[in-house]
């Protein structure tokens, strides 16, 4: 029991730390998306609406959380990437995140 303890306190304390942090870690990754959707570096929000949910010339993303596994939302989140691989893979994970909430 004790040893179970001690390794247990030993991956927590060796997790990256979103995995350690006690608050539920996709809130604040979503509240991090968000903020990129509509960044500059991003820019989503010029074809998708200010906040996604309204849509535009590009589709509105409400329930799209539904429509495609993390894997597909992924890919096709990327789709206005550079092809230099300008959107760094934890930013539009964290765009993802914020999609997925809506
Ligand atoms: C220049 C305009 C434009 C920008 C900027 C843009 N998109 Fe799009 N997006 C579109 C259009 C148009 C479509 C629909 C056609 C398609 O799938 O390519 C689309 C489709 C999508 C889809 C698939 C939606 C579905 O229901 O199948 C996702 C996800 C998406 N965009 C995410 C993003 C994200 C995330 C960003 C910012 C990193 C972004 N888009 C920036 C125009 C844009």
């Amino acid at each position: 029991m004790k040893k179970t303890l001690v390794a247990i306190a030993l991956l927590l304390a060796t997790a990256p730390p979103a995995l350690a942090a006690p608050a539920d870690p996709d809130t604040s990754i979503a509240v991090e998306g968000k903020r990129l959707y509509a960044s500059q570096k991003f820019g989503c929000h010029r074809c998708h609406g200010p906040t996604g949910a309204e849509g535009g010339m590009g589709p509105s993303f409400t329930g799209i959380g539904k429509k495609y596994d993390q894997t597909a939302l992924m890919e096709r989140a990327a789709h206005n990437c550079p092809p230099t691989g300008a959107c760094d893979p934890k930013q539009l994970g964290a765009i993802v995140a914020y999609l997925r909430t809506l």
